[in-house]
């Protein structure tokens, strides 16, 4: 295999990743810096962006953050169930037994959430990833769920996380009402080709890379094919790694980047 050839100790590209190793990349940060602050104001947070500019990974990072004691975190893909079990999980993780018509069970999730914000001061974090999946019915009971009557202050924080044309949907006209109430909005961008370079470098590095493997010319390839966007220059650095071992060779060049781009019908 590739990874005894070129003396690393895993697989350099792997999604499994923990947040402390994260490539800290202006993108990332500034993604942080903007769920940080929905965290202090509370209330409603977009966060969007291409597929696998790493919302997920950041969204994991910011989650990971929190204290237990103060925010009561839960994270809910769209992909994974439908949304009445979402509502059900919401309810049973606010510790109250899941009422089975809708508008009892909203009431019992609003009581929740109001309790555990008052009484118990922690702050219920709801991070709803793959957005752009929900229907348009969904959205719709959000901005019903999500409105509090509370005077000053919103007892929750609720991020909203998909592609980027979940911001779309949300400008039409039915959706107005949550739209209006989203008081954070951020779209990841990609890593510049500087950055490109250094997060390939670091994750060589990390998998115990004691020389530089990819050569200048190879990083700037992956950078120009890969528009810099995380989930490409992976697949992308990750079949220039298996060429390279195939050919025997020892640094990978501008020559194997091609070849792996056309692999992956990036030309
Ligand atoms: N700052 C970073 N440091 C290290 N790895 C990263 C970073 N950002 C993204 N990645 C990697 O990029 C990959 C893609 O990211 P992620 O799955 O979060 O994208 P996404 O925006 O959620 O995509 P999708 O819209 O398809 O769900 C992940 O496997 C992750 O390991
Ligand atoms: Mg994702």
């Amino acid at each position: 295999m590739y990874k005894t050839f070129y003396s690393l100790s895993h697989e350099p590209f792997s999604k499994e990743m923990k947040p402390s190793d994260a490539y800290l990349a202006t993108s990332y940060r500034e993604a942080l810096a903007g769920l940080d602050y929905i965290k202090r104001t509370r209330g409603i947070g977009l966060f969007i962006g291409e597929p696998g500019s790493g919302k997920t990974f950041t969204l994991r990072t910011f989650k990971e953050s929190l204290n237990p004691s103060l925010y009561h975190v839960v994270y809910f893909p769209l992909s994974t169930g439908g949304v009445m079990d979402f509502y059900r999980g919401l309810a049973l993780g606010l510790g109250e037994e899941p009422k089975y018509r809708k508008v009892d069970l909203f009431y019992q999730i609003q009581q929740g959430i109001e309790r555990l914000y008052t009484e118990r001061r922690i702050t219920p974090v709801l991070i709803l990833d793959e957005m752009h999946l929900a229907k348009d019915a969904f959205l719709q009971d959000l901005a019903i769920l999500f409105n509090f009557q509370m005077d000053s202050t919103n007892p929750y924080v609720l991020i909203l996380a998909g592609l980027p044309h979940l911001q779309t949907r949300l400008r039409l006209n039915q959706h107005r009402p949550l739209n209006q109430r989203i008081i954070m909005r951020y779209q990841m961008g990609p890593l510049t080709k500087e950055e490109v370079g250094q997060y390939i470098e670091q994750r060589m590095k990390m998998a115990g890379a004691k020389i530089p493997i990819f050569t200048p010319a190879a990083l700037e390839a992956i950078a120009l094919q890969s528009q810099g966007w995380p989930r490409v220059i992976n697949t992308l650095a990750t079949t220039c790694l298996l060429y390279g071992y195939q050919m025997k060779k020892e640094q990978i060049d501008e020559e194997i980047v091609r070849m792996a781009a056309e692999e992956h019908h990036l030309y």
